[in-house]
């Protein structure tokens, strides 16, 4: 159980379980329903679906969870074909509320050193231009951009570019 500045806030960081899907994609929503920072509106794994990736042994689920909650979320999945398998793609969200608590960059620590344990070589991640927050995190825990994808979505009128960043290890 980690503590926070905050007083009231207490969470803890696990494996995913099945039984935490529902929770999950109550997460991945609230976020999506921010509209800034996800590319997808809507969050199309069903539970069924969530529990699979939960369950799949390629990949690691993380969840922060404060309160029987599901407050954060980190994927890393492998990938899947020979020519990939090196390489894992991570996505990470947080509850609004329950930012600068820390939980995002323990998390990705985590995810690291699951990686290096793997043997995987190359972890990937997408992030909007206009996430100032994220890019700064995530340059701090080691991740460099690789290219940019310009103009490549379009979020409330501007257009935004498709950082793509790596941590080759
Ligand atoms: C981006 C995101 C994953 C970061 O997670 P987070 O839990 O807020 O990150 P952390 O708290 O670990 O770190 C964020 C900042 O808080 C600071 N911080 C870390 N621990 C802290 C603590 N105990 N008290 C206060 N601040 C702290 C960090 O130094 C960091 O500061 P910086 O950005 O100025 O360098 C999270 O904000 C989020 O989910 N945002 C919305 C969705 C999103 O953008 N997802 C990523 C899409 S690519």
């Amino acid at each position: 159980m980690f503590l926070t500045e905050s007083p009231e806030i207490e969470y803890d960081i696990r494996i995913a379980k099945p039984s935490d899907a529902s929770g999950i994609i109550r997460c991945m929503q609230s976020v999506m329903d921010e509209k800034i920072y996800l590319v997808g509106d809507i969050y199309l794994y069903t539970e069924r679906g969530e529990k699979d990736m939960i369950r799949n042994p390629d990949d690691l689920n993380l969840v922060a969870t404060s309160k029987g909650e599901v407050v954060g979320i980190m994927k890393i999945q492998r990938g899947i074909f020979r020519k990939n398998r090196h390489t894992a793609t991570l996505g990470i969200a947080i509850l609004r509320g329950y930012r600068h608590l820390g939980i995002g960059s323990k998390m990705i620590s985590q995810g690291i050193e699951w990686c290096k344990r793997e043997g995987i070589k190359k972890l990937n991640l997408e992030v909007f231009s206009s996430n100032e927050n994220a890019i700064s995190l995530y340059k701090k825990m080691g991740f460099e951009v690789e290219g940019v994808r310009k103009n490549q979505f379009l979020i409330f009128d501007k257009y935004v570019d498709d950082v793509l960043m790596a941590i080759n290890f």
